[in-house]
């Protein structure tokens, strides 16, 4: 039950980030992810921290609800950074950080 629920909101995330995400709002909200993703994306093994310029906006947005959620997917060393992020933030970081090259 709570896994269909998830599912449908998910779903209408991704349905809303397509026609209303902020990719140059993303872009100011990625200047807290840089020290470990580095500015364009491409990761830092000193921070293990994976690439994750031009992934699709819909894993991006994924990835850090199941961090920020913590049950699937636990990460914390990222989690003060994703922790007080609204769904919004999180669509217009992932419409930013999916165009990066
Ligand atoms: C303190 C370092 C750190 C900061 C700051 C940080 N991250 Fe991360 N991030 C990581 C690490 C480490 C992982 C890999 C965790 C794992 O998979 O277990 C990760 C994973 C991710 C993933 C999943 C990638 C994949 O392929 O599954 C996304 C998306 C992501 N981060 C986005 C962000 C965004 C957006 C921000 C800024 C709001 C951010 N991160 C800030 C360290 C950080």
């Amino acid at each position: 039950m709570f896994k269909t629920t998830a599912l449908v909101i998910g779903l209408s995330l991704i349905t809303f980030s397509s026609t209303a995400a902020d990719a140059a709002r993303g872009q100011t909200l990625y200047k807290t992810c840089i020290q470990c993703h580095g500015e364009d994306g491409r990761g830092n093994p000193d921070q293990e921290a994976p690439r994750i310029a031009g992934q699709y906006d819909w894993y991006i947005i994924s990835s850090i609800e199941q961090f920020k959620a913590g049950v699937e997917r636990k990460n914390p060393k990222m989690l003060p950074y994703i922790k007080n992020l609204s769904s919004t933030d999180i669509e217009d970081l992932a419409a930013y950080i999916s165009k990066m090259k």
